[in-house]
């Protein structure tokens, strides 16, 4: 195969995979054989310059940051939509369609009914896209619906939006090379969730629905934002200079999808007021199933002369309306705040609710995420609140409705023991979270276990999941009990196991033999098994290495820890506090007798550390990592994350909504680079 042929190849292959994971959600390969797909197509690309093109998916990478956006006009006015709220609304909204037709047009009767293409209300920001030589060209915001923000350089990075569509398919169309998208940008639950957990964790400010973390994704200044984002276009207007160039609006949906748009596939053409209601009724039973907000059902007039006939107000067409379903907000007293223990020990404050009924679901909690959303919320246990239920989406408090403030209200506390064991709850700096330090809590039993008996821990076959959940349910140990600590594995009762579900004797002892073996693993496995946060295998050879023995390592100081190779100021004092937690010592008391190795035998490697020395200020979110990630990696490769800019400091990495250190890091000269670069220098050997 030529190169021009195979690159062609490569672009199919990895739009169809774009496809299959940005849009279905359904990968049907890996991360790596996608990156190798793209890296072999980067490569021709090099090597065969004169054969990129602007629609090349390697060109979806944004370019970089920018200082503000272009304001730019709407080649017509982007409308909103009237709403219907009942049947009534609906059924008027259908009468003014028929009687406007009767007045306008000859023949049209006014008891025939009216053909209209029903869609779901995407929950999202409209936008409209311009394609010139069939290839996109610019992107504009909505705006205030006359001009709208350029953010083309952010939309190049959606997947869902072709770079460009065929000439072949537009000549079949008889569509010319310039034409214009208009559509629904929006965030997918999963997407939605996944960027708030990353952001509580980083301890930003989180996004309160779907569509504000959409909105706010479109508006970024750096496209590799938008890129790490998982966004999806939905388009549903072909336009040409302003008009649509088809007879019927459905037949524009077709083309629409064969152009290689994302058409949302539940659009339906249906008859009268009674064909509508059916639609209506069918999804607003639905619309949960669904893995992004729908908040309604549009309906538009088929037939494109028809829609010109009816016209438009100032503000809506005639011939459109929104139906909105039933609304998934509402307000409800705040009983009291719970607070629930996640599997890492995560202390979570829960609003405990008056029952409300959203969106036909029964509403009694709400997350309230961290302590410093409740700050920000400014909120009081007695407080009425607006809560919202989105979908899949965690209930949640929008905000407190001050003047219903009663009197008897009162503050809420974070509690300072975890609720569940009792162990001492702390909230490390630069964190949003309170965690549970007790690595014994039984919140946090099961994935201890898990991690424990990884093959590149403490290495014990045999304890998978399914194990580890009859472990803990069942009184296993020699004294009768459940196993309640990784120290409970070494105190198994072998005719116990025996009489566990899926259990014969044989696998029981191999069990049995397999946790032996575990002893005779050296120091650093065993640190590593502890469960230290930032502590992984790494580290753990490190610290093994450099204490030789784990009463050394107990004992040492914030400062003596930093003393080791790779450990910053996050990594010492995590394992500074999982040291000075009572129920830790005596887990370690229980795992010496039992005969684990508390000394290092083997003496380690060191392998790169391409940041060694250097300090560096991480600001704002960056696009894969937490701040977390980031950290530990920076450490483990010889860096140092401080938490101000100096004039010492190396680089600042900076994210999305960097705050004032970035301004402090130009001012005083210092680099910043943004995620890509730590990672390529991370990279470095
Ligand atoms: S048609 C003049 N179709 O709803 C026609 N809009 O309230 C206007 N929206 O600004 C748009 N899904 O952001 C249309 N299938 C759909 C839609 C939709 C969501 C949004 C759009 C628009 C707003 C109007």
């Amino acid at each position: 195969m030529d190169a021009a042929a195979e690159i062609e190849a490569l672009r199919r292959e990895i739009r169809e995979h774009e496809r299959l994971y940005y849009v279905l959600d359904q990968p049907r390969i890996s991360d790596a054989d996608f990156d190798a797909l793209m890296n072999r197509l980067k490569e021709l690309e090099q090597r065969h310059a004169e054969l990129i093109t602007p629609d090349s998916p390697t060109q979806r990478v944004g370019g970089a940051p920018r200082e503000g956006f272009v304001k730019l006009r709407h080649s017509s006015p982007m409308m909103s939509l009237d709403n219907a709220f009942s049947r009534a609304d609906l059924a008027d909204f259908d009468r003014r369609v028929r009687e406007g037709l009767a007045k306008s047009q000859a023949g049209h009767a006014l008891d025939a009914p009216i053909e209209y293409v029903a869609e779901l209300k995407l929950d999202g920001l409209s936008l409209a896209v311009h394609y010139e030589q069939g290839r996109m060209v610019r992107a504009i915001t909505r705006g205030d619906g006359e001009t709208g923000e350029d953010v083309t350089e952010n939309m190049r990075t959606v997947r869902s939006l072709p770079l460009a569509t065929e000439a072949a398919t537009r000549q079949r169309l008889g569509l010319p090379d310039r034409f214009e998208v208009r559509g629904e940008v929006l965030m997918p639950h999963r997407a939605f969730n996944a960027l708030n957990a990353e952001r509580e964790k980083a301890g930003l400010a989180l996004f309160a629905n779907p569509r504000n973390a959409a909105a706010g994704s479109v508006r970024v200044l750096d496209p590799r934002i938008t890129a790490a984002r998982r966004l999806l276009f939905f388009a549903y207007f072909l336009l040409v200079e302003g008009r649509p160039p088809l007879p019927e609006h459905s037949q524009a949906l077709q083309a629409l999808a064969e152009l290689g748009f994302e058409v949302n596939p539940n659009w339906k053409v249906v008859e009268g007021l009674p064909g509508a209601w059916a639609y209506i009724e069918h999804w607003e039973n639905r619309r949960s199933e669904l893995p992004y907000e729908t908040d309604g059902v549009v309906f538009k007039v088929n037939h494109v002369a028809w829609q010109e006939r009816l016209g438009a107000t100032s503000k809506f067409p005639r011939w459109a309306i929104a139906y909105k379903f039933a609304a998934r907000q509402g307000v409800t007293q705040l009983l009291d705040i719970g607070t629930q223990v996640g599997r890492t020990g995560t202390i979570t404050p829960v609003a405990i609710l008056a029952p409300i009924a959203l969106g036909g679901v029964t509403v009694t909690r709400a997350t309230l995420h961290n302590e410093d959303e409740i700050r920000r919320l400014g909120l009081m246990i007695g407080d009425y609140v607006t809560v919202e239920r989105s979908g899949d989406v965690i209930p949640h408090v929008l905000n407190v409705v001050r003047e219903r403030r009663p009197a008897d209200a009162r503050e809420f506390q974070m509690p300072r023991r975890c609720p569940v064991c009792g162990g001492h709850a702390v909230r490390e700096e630069g964190e949003a979270a309170w965690r549970c330090v007790n690595a014994d809590c039984p919140a946090q039993l099961k994935e201890t276990l898990q991690h424990f008996a990884h093959r590149d821990v403490m290495h014990i076959d045999g304890l998978g999941p399914a194990m580890v959940d009859q472990l803990v349910a069942h009184p296993v140990t020699t004294d009768g009990k459940p196993v309640r600590s990784i120290a409970d594995l070494y105190h198994l009762d072998r005719a116990r196991l025996v009489g566990l579900e899926r259990m014969g004797e044989k696998s029981a002892d191999n069990l049995l033999a397999q946790i032996e073996q575990s002893k005779r693993n050296d120091l650093d496995r065993v640190i590593a098994g502890l469960g230290i946060r930032y502590v992984g295998e790494r580290t753990a050879k490190l610290l093994a290495e450099h204490f030789g023995d784990l009463d050394a390592l107990a004992r040492a100081s914030a400062d003596e820890l930093q003393q080791v190779a790779e450990v910053g100021p996050n990594i010492a004092a995590s394992i500074a506090t999982y040291f000075a937690e009572p129920a830790n010592r005596k887990l370690i008391e229980r795992l010496r007798a039992a005969g684990l190795r508390f000394r290092q035998s083997r003496p380690q490697r060191q392998g790169p550390m391409p940041l060694a020395g250097m300090k560096l200020v991480l600001t704002g979110t960056l696009p894969h990592w937490s701040r977390e990630e980031a950290t530990r990696k920076i450490e483990a490769a010889g860096g140092q994350v401080v938490g101000s800019v100096s004039k010492k400091t190396n680089f600042v990495v900076a994210g999305d909504d960097p705050g004032s250190k970035l301004d402090k890091a130009r001012q005083l000269g210092v680099r910043v680079i943004g995620e890509s670069e730590l990672q390529a220098m991370l990279a470095r050997k």
